[in-house]
């Protein structure tokens, strides 16, 4: 993928941290912001201080990246963008497109290719300098509302993602804060696990209007989950329980469902099998993705071989004949897509 002749990154893609730092484009760069030093977003977002930092990397990105780490740009997925923005085919948004909110650190899984949380981390005593207290940071609920105010005012960012280095329905305000998102008429996608939520809150889900709920389940029977995530076998009963109750439920096409499998070598062989789980639920999108080995510990034993790869190929187009999937062209952050008159399934390879 080409670079972008400049960059727009502020204008892509935005992130509130658990301490409250600001940080334009991906979790790569450096934040720039503070909520408690530099206000609230929407000040933040118009000062002279974010507007000198996007003016040197539209007008210096090579610079940039040599101080942010060197080539941490090849591989940005919104180089398309970047260039549409550049050449005028789009107009420039009056803030992020999307928007990152890291509500909380903490995690009561372990998935072992988890850049935070993989237990043979935990095994061997190896997580970072401050980890404990990095894993107690939540979101103040108060910076997450200014946040959000800020983006409804600014008017162009089109979704809010909320996440964070664990697990988002562990935070004590994470329901109010999906409400807030929707009392303020912004799209709103939960990136989660999705097992610590009752059915009453399933429901308000469903009655607020989540707009999108990603799954990372990484997995494609109960053994290898519970394996490789170290959890009880009742966990993965919940997760299948939640995930049945949210299809069998909701009255319109939202909140859509994405089933995500982050690909390694401990799960790879499964993804026939993850597949199969969302067809069988008829969830919206059966997401694939390579994982990334940077910040994982022990990443080696986690890379995927050659020749699970060969295997992992067959078994994908394996499934593309049996549901009668068919590639089509779609926007530009996945990699492949894939639709069925059988299933209302997607396939789509994720970045
Ligand atoms: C850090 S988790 C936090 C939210 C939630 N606990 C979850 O698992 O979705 C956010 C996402 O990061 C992705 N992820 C975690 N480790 C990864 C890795 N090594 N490579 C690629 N994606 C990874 C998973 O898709 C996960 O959904
Ligand atoms: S559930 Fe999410 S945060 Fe928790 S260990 Fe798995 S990937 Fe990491």
């Amino acid at each position: 993928m080409d670079l972008p002749k400049k960059c727009y990154f502020g204008l892509i893609y935005g992130r509130l941290t658990t301490k409250g730092e600001y940080q334009i484009c991906c979790g790569k760069v450096p934040a720039s912001g503070n909520y408690h030093t530099d206000g609230k977003f929407i000040d933040y977002w118009k000062s002279d201080k974010l507007n000198n930092l996007l003016t040197q990397l539209r007008d210096n990105l090579d610079e940039m990246n040599k101080t942010w780490g060197d080539g941490h740009c090849d591989y940005c997925p919104h180089s398309v963008i970047n260039e549409k923005l550049h050449n005028g085919e789009i107009d420039i948004p009056t803030s992020p497109i999307t928007f990152n909110i890291d509500v909380i650190n903490v995690c009561d899984h372990r998935c072992n290719f988890c850049w935070h949380w993989s237990y043979d981390m935990i095994d061997d005593k190896a997580q970072f300098d401050g980890f404990s207290d990095w894993a107690k940071e939540k979101l103040d609920l108060q910076i997450f509302k200014d946040t959000v105010d800020g983006l409804a005012e600014l008017g162009d960012c089109e979704e809010i993602q909320i996440g964070g280095g664990g697990e988002p329905l562990l935070h004590p305000n994470i329901h109010e804060m999906i409400n807030y998102v929707k009392e303020n008429n912004l799209s709103c996608k939960l990136i989660t696990n999705f097992c610590q939520i009752t059915q009453e809150q399933l429901d308000n889900l469903i009655k607020v209007g989540l707009d999108d709920i990603l799954i990372n389940i990484s997995a494609g029977t109960r053994e290898t989950y519970c394996e490789t995530r170290r959890v009880q076998s009742k966990v993965w009963d919940k997760l299948l329980s939640n995930i049945e109750h949210i299809i069998k439920n909701r009255t319109t096409d939202v909140p859509r469902v994405t089933l995500k499998s982050v690909i390694n070598s401990e799960n790879i062989h499964e993804v026939g099998n993850t597949v199969d789980l969302g067809v069988k639920f008829g969830v919206d999108v059966v997401s694939l993705r390579f994982f990334q080995e940077d910040g994982v510990y022990d990443s080696d034993s986690k890379i995927i071989s050659k020749e699970q790869k060969i295997k992992f190929d067959e078994i994908l187009i394996d499934k593309i004949n049996e549901y009668g999937y068919e590639e089509y062209e779609d926007d530009d952050s996945f990699i492949y897509n894939y639709k069925s008159q059988q299933t209302n399934t997607l396939l789509r390879g994720d970045v």
